[in-house]
C-alpha cells in the first residue's frame, strides 16, 4: 500500500470524523439554546403545518432573500442548487451498483458545476465591488469562496483537461467505507480536488457553512406565532417558574 493512498485514507477518516462530530455537536448546541421571545418575521404562519410550509419554501427556493435583494438571490440560489446537483451526480463514486435516478442525473450535474462557479463569480464579485459589502466581509467570508471554487475548477479541470481513472477512484472510496483500502490514483488534479474536498469537511463545522443545518434552528423562521393565544415561555423561564 503506497504511502499517498495511506495519507489520503488517514485524510479522509479524520475529515468525516470532523464533519460528522462537528455538526451533531453544533446542531446540539442549536437545539438546546433557549429562544426567549416570539421573534418570527413576519407575515409568519400561525399553526405548526404552516411553519413547515415556510421551511420548505425557505430552504427551496430561499423565499426571504428572494424578498430582500433579487441579485443575491439570483446567485445564490444558483450556486445552491447548482452545488446540490453536482453532489447527487457524484453519489456514483460511492454506490454500488449505482442508483438508477444517480444514472439520470449525471447529464445535468456537468452544466450544473459551471453554473456553481458562476453564482460563486456573482457572490465573490459582490463581496469585492459593492462597498457596503465589503466593509462588513472577513477574511473568512474569501476562504470559503476560494474553496468552493477551487473545488469545482479543479473538477471541471478533471472533466475536461486531466482525466482521472474513475473506476481505481471508485474501489479507493468504497474500500473506505468498508475498511478494506484500495490503491488511489496518483493523479494531481484528483489530489488536489481530493485535499480541497478534507479540508472543507474540516472547516465546515467551524465555519459561516453551518447556515444551512442552522435555518431550521433560527427562532425567525421556525417559530408559530401564536403569542396572542398562547403564553410563550422559554424553557430556561419555565423552570425558573417551577422552580419558585
Ligand atoms: C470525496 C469526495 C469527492 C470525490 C471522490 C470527487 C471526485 C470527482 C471526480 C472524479 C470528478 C471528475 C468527474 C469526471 O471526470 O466525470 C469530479 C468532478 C467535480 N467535482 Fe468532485 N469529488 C468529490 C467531492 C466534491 C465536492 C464536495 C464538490 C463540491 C463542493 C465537488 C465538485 C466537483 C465539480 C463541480 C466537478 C465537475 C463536474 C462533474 O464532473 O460533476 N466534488 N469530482
Amino acid at each position: 500500500m503506497s504511502a499517498l493512498t495511506v495519507t489520503y485514507a488517514l485524510f479522509f477518516y479524520v475529515a468525516a470524523a470532523a464533519l460528522l462530530a462537528g455538526v451533531g455537536w453544533r446542531c446540539w448546541v442549536y437545539a438546546r439554546t433557549p429562544q426567549p421571545l416570539k421573534i418570527p418575521i413576519p407575515p409568519a404562519p400561525t399553526t405548526r403545518g404552516g411553519v413547515a410550509l415556510r421551511m420548505l419554501l425557505e430552504v427551496t427556493l430561499f423565499r426571504a432573500l428572494f424578498r430582500s435583494n433579487k441579485w443575491i438571490w439570483l446567485f445564490g440560489w444558483t450556486f445552491h442548487v447548482a452545488l446540490l446537483a453536482v453532489l447527487l451526480r457524484h453519489l456514483r463514486y460511492f454506490t454500488e451498483p449505482v442508483w438508477a435516478w444517480v444514472g439520470l442525473v449525471q447529464p445535468f450535474g456537468v452544466y450544473a458545476a459551471f453554473a456553481m462557479l458562476a453564482g460563486l463569480a456573482g457572490l465573490w464579485a459582490r463581496r469585492v465591488l459593492v462597498d457596503r459589502v465589503r466593509y462588513i466581509t472577513s477574511p473568512s467570508d474569501h476562504l470559503m469562496l476560494a474553496l468552493l471554487a477551487a473545488i469545482a475548477a479543479s473538477g471541471l479541470a478533471m472533466k475536461y483537461l486531466a482525466h482521472t481513472d474513475i473506476v481505481a477512484l471508485k474501489a479507493f472510496f468504497l474500500g473506505l467505507m468498508a475498511f478494506d483500502w484500495q490503491p488511489l490514483p496518483a493523479d494531481p488534479v484528483l489530489l488536489a480536488h481530493l485535499a480541497l474536498v478534507a479540508t472543507l469537511m474540516i472547516v465546515f463545522p467551524a465555519s459561516k457553512l453551518l447556515h444551512a443545518p442552522g435555518v431550521f434552528f433560527s427562532p425567525s423562521f421556525n417559530q408559530v406565532d401564536d403569542a396572542r393565544e398562547h403564553r410563550h415561555a422559554a424553557g430556561w423561564s419555565a423552570q425558573i417558574v417551577r422552580g419558585r
